[in-house]
């Protein structure tokens, strides 16, 4: 039976993969979702959105996403040092996974699992370490399930995975510190802003399906959380192409069978399905844009750099359960641009997927509010001193600096025939989702 291998199914990202997958597949598609632990599993398996699919989700231990191995027991069949390999089943409790039940080597693998910025005394420790590890420890198992199947230990096509999606992030791609320059832009709307143009000290950033990911920096270790974020994704996403590259002509190129893909999502938000009560869903990235629609401010007190990009969690699970089930031909009847040709031609690469629909931030705050306040929903004024009415326009400040960013989906919507939504739609759609919840 078609079997995904899950990791991260009980963050906001992972959970709505696993429910958009179940929803779309037949009933003989399992999935084998990995947790730290099985407290989550119960967790999870009390949320009432998944209750319909719980005979087709079985949940597996793996406490230590970085540790050594941590996927073996799961992907891959384990080499003995003596060279002889054993299954998942045969390894009860063992290993750094500590499997709990009978495992088959999986279809599809989407490893969505990584820490995201969260304040820390230890960035480097807590963020980056396990992030990287975690994709070199998927991509150690996958390595080991192709050699095993070409020393003919196995039958053909019985051992080893078709396909990997990792979860990435368009951080990957985006410089560490955005280029430095001055960058002029006209105000949509002089008459409301009252200043015709304005300044920032930030160039627009380019991103397409083409970008690479940046050097990492020289002061890793002293990174801030979502600068160590950023370069736990370049490099996490770098090591992959970097496998692409090495493991498969090491292995006979496209011999291997096998499709890796990646998908780079921008700032992600919308109905989080875990979530029970309107408190709930504070407990995601939608707290980036609920934050201060609550409170009134950015986190801290202080407008927030953040880039111009978002994107609806419901268009991102999409994109990973169109990739697992097998990505509808390429360039959907039309002639392939240059720079999607990689695609169309078969060759031992990462196929990237952008998600993402430019945006700025201060207006979706004040699309939120307006829809919030419509639906009766009690929100902070924004920007702060609104409600008095004291302050003149333009001492106001905007909960937000909304860096520009130009991001090109175009190659990723027609490769997976997917628009996605609009920034406005993801904003009218949240709010509502969150006045319909309890508080
Ligand atoms: N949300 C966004 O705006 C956004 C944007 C771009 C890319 N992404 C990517 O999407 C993926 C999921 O993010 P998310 O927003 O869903 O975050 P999330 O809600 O915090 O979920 C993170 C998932 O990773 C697991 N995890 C994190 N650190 C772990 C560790 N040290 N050991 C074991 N498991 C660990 C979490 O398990 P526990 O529940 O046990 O902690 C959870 O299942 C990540 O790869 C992230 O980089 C997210």
């Amino acid at each position: 039976m078609p079997t995904l291998f899950l990791t991260g199914a009980s963050g906001f990202v992972g959970f709505q993969i696993l429910l958009q997958y179940l929803r779309t597949t037949p009933e003989d598609h399992l999935v084998r979702a990995a947790l730290r632990s099985q407290r989550e599993a119960t967790r999870l398996r009390a949320i009432p959105a998944l209750q319909p699919h719980l005979s087709r989700v079985s949940f597996v231990e793996v406490p230590d996403i970085a540790a050594p191995d941590a996927y073996d027991a799961h992907i891959a069949c384990h080499p003995d040092t003596d060279g002889e390999e054993r299954t998942a089943g045969e390894e009860q409790g063992g290993g750094a996974g500590g499997v709990k039940e009978e495992a088959q080597v999986p279809d599809v693998i989407i490893h969505a699992a990584s820490p995201v910025p969260c304040p820390t005394q230890n960035p480097y420790k807590d963020i980056y370490v396990p992030s990287v590890r975690a994709v070199e420890n998927i991509l150690s198992s996958v390595r080991k399930a192709i050699l095993l199947q070409q020393k003919g230990k196995k039958p053909p096509g019985e051992r080893k995975p078709r396909k990997v999606v990792f979860t990435s992030s368009l951080a990957a791609v985006t410089p560490h510190a955005p280029p430095a320059g001055t960058h002029e832009e006209e105000e949509t709307d002089p008459e409301e802003k009252g200043t015709g143009t304005k300044t920032s000290a930030w160039r627009i950033v380019h991103i397409s399906e083409t970008s690479s990911t940046p050097a990492e920096p020289a002061d890793l270790q002293s990174l801030r959380p979502a600068a160590m974020y950023s370069a736990a994704k370049a490099k996490g996403l770098a090591l992959v192409e970097s496998f692409c590259e090495t493991t498969f002509a090491e292995t006979g190129d496209m011999g291997t069978g096998i499709d890796v893909d990646a998908v780079l999502p921008a700032f992600v938000f919308g109905p989080d399905e875990r979530a029970t009560t309107r408190g709930q869903v504070m407990g995601s990235s939608n707290a980036l844009l609920l934050g201060p629609l609550f409170t009134g401010d950015a986190a801290g007190g202080a407008p927030m750099p953040i880039a111009g990009t978002v994107v609806d969690i419901r268009d991102v699970a999409q994109c990973h359960v169109k990739l697992a089930l097998g990505r509808p031909g390429l360039g959907r009847g039309r002639e392939p641009r240059e720079e999607d040709r990689r695609w169309a031609t078969p060759g031992p690469r990462l196929n990237k997927f952008l998600c993402a629909r430019d945006a700025d931030w201060n207006a979706l705050l004040r699309h939120a509010r307006a829809i919030a306040q419509e639906k009766g929903l009690v929100v902070a004024p924004t920007p702060r001193g609104e409600a008095e009415g004291e302050q003149p326009e333009e001492q106001k400040q905007d909960a937000f600096i909304s860096l520009p960013v130009d991001i090109d989906t175009r190659a990723t919507e027609d490769a997976l025939g997917i628009q996605f939504r609009s920034p406005e739609e993801m904003v009218a759609d949240l709010v509502t989702y969150v006045v319909g919840l309890p508080d």
